[in-house]
């Protein structure tokens, strides 16, 4: 009797405790506020991979698909809805074996190649130089073009950049009219080859180094285009890449330093699924997903050391999810769906970007159309948005907006011994004075309330909206047939009141709340 009493005491306690609201305590300071949110964190990339640009953006004039110079109407204006600031072309590995020579003039006299690096596929170079400038016009984005280091030569990149941007008169720039360009394009973001330490060149970091001196001193400045140089940077937690790239580069020849690093499921022999996994992966992927604060914690402590002023940018030019491929797709493609984790890692990993905007300038998730984590999946004339494309939608409001400082105190999502945060937080001011509180609950299971004490907020300042990602189940998503299933909603359950906003996050949530 006395042990049944107690068994039911157990149970009654342990309902109580597993139903307790559970409770985060941010502070934010919203009259402090040092380092600008660079809009460009927010850039996106587009390799000549799997469906990305064939199939994927570019369906060519002729396409019946509606399109504006042979590029999808319906992409098109969907990423003119987010306001993408930025687009990195044409690679990834394809970029350290593109000849852009290939890639201009008549698109029928274009030549031929395999794509050797991705599916062996032919590329008829249909999308080009011209191509994808004229496209990032029509965007206004900018472009992002990444040379071939890796088995061009100095010449060719020197000449990409002279054809692009010089008035002057040179073969170049005849070439270029005679394609029917007159002006030259803008372009200011100049990656000096792309993963240098694999498909890249398999190069050493002092080789790389010494070779960047030499690509980058013949990417010349024409009349008033100044190139922001990008070095290619470390493979994720390769710390000495890092410092010599800081160390053996001159400064004045390079703005950024790029560094690349993928989340998986569990390690690269194990990536897990993009649905119908279970709690346990959902866990692991966003553990995983975690780690990209402190390996930035780790670089920027090396350039630091080298460029105490900060004038050099981390420049996270591939980040995002990476799974196996959808059964029966091409393995070289990298198709992969995308659920609410993906929604819930977008938006911690954005966060962590905000945190560090002290350095990390550029960004780009990989990729945009049919690759990796993309925003934007499509099949013949279908088109869908995936829960990533609304986390870059709810968070366009912090491009360039000064990031305010934040304390957090979270419960702890655990998991068969390992925790994390269950809160994560960011918040910023625009320019008209807005603020913008950014929380994800990484949590499958329980609701959070979040406490926010808004130091320093006008007494007048007033709620105005919230919006909200979140679904049924952890691996809900969106299908050509059910392309609604995940989308950005109207969120009601937050308040202000004498500068304390309350935010009732419902269990695996993006929360944005608007104040002015
Ligand atoms: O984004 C896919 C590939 O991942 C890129 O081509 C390469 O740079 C990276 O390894």
């Amino acid at each position: 009797m006395k042990r049944n009493f107690l068994i039911l005491l157990l149970l009654v306690g342990g309902f109580t405790l597993t139903v307790a609201q559970q409770k985060a305590e941010i502070v934010i300071n919203t009259d402090k506020g040092e380092y600008q949110i660079s809009k460009h964190v927010y850039g996106h990339f587009s390799e000549h991979l799997g469906r990305c640009i064939y199939g994927g953006l570019w369906v060519g004039e002729d396409s019946h698909i509606p399109n504006i110079n042979g590029v999808r109407k319906d992409i098109i204006d969907a990423l003119k809805h987010i306001k993408i600031p930025n687009l990195r072309w044409p690679g990834g590995c394809f970029a350290d074996e593109y000849h852009w020579m290939d890639g201009i003039g008549p698109r029928d006299q274009r030549a031929k190649m395999v794509n050797t690096h991705w599916g062996g596929v032919v590329e008829d170079n249909s999308f080009g130089t011209h191509e994808f400038l004229d496209l990032c016009e029509v965007l206004e984005t900018e472009p992002y073009i990444c040379g071939n280091m890796g088995s061009g030569s100095v010449e060719e990149m020197s000449k990409w950049v002279e054809y692009i941007t010089s008035d002057n008169e040179s073969p170049m720039t005849n070439l270029r009219k005679e394609n029917g360009r007159e002006k030259p394009w803008k372009v200011r973001f100049w990656g000096v080859g792309n993963e240098n330490w694999g498909c890249g060149g398999n190069m050493t970091a002092e080789g790389y180094a010494e070779n960047y001196r030499r690509y980058a001193t013949y990417c010349r400045n024409y009349g008033d285009n100044r190139l922001y140089k990008i070095a290619g940077g470390p493979n994720s937690g390769d710390t000495h890449w890092m410092t010599v790239m800081m160390k053996n580069i001159p400064h004045g020849l390079m703005r950024g330093v790029s560094v690349h690093n993928y989340t998986v499921t569990n390690h690269w022999g194990d990536k897990g699924n993009a649905t119908g996994f279970t709690e346990d992966d959902y866990f692991s992927l966003l553990y995983n997903g975690f780690n990209m604060d402190s390996l930035i914690t780790r670089h920027s402590k090396i350039m630091d050391t080298y460029d105490p002023r900060k004038r050099i940018a981390m420049v996270f030019d591939e980040w995002g999810a990476w799974y196996n491929v959808e059964p029966g797709t091409n393995p070289g493609f990298l198709y992969q769906q995308n659920s609410l984790r993906d929604a819930i890692l977008a938006g911690t990993i954005l966060n962590i970007f905000h945190k560090h905007a002290d350095r990390v300038k550029i960004a780009n998730i990989a990729q945009l159309v049919n690759v990796l984590q993309a925003l934007i999946l499509t099949e013949g004339d279908k088109m869908l948005l995936t829960p990533t494309y609304h986390i870059f939608d709810m968070y366009k409001v912090h491009h360039d907006a000064t990031m305010l400082p934040i304390e957090l105190n979270t419960p702890l999502y655990s998991n068969k011994g390992r925790s994390m945060d269950a809160i994560s937080a960011s918040a910023s001011r625009d320019k008209d004075g807005k603020i913008h509180v950014s929380l994800v609950n990484l949590d499958p299971n329980n609701s959070i309330e979040v406490n926010c004490d808004l130091k320093g907020l006008d007494s007048k300042a007033k709620f105005v909206s919230a919006n909200i990602v979140t679904a049924d189940k952890i691996d809900s998503h969106n299908t050509f047939d059910n392309p609604n299933t995940v989308e950005l909603k109207e969120f009601k359950d937050a308040s202000l009141k004498n500068q304390k906003l309350q935010v009732k996050m419902p269990a695996k949530s993006v929360v944005t709340v608007e104040i002015l």
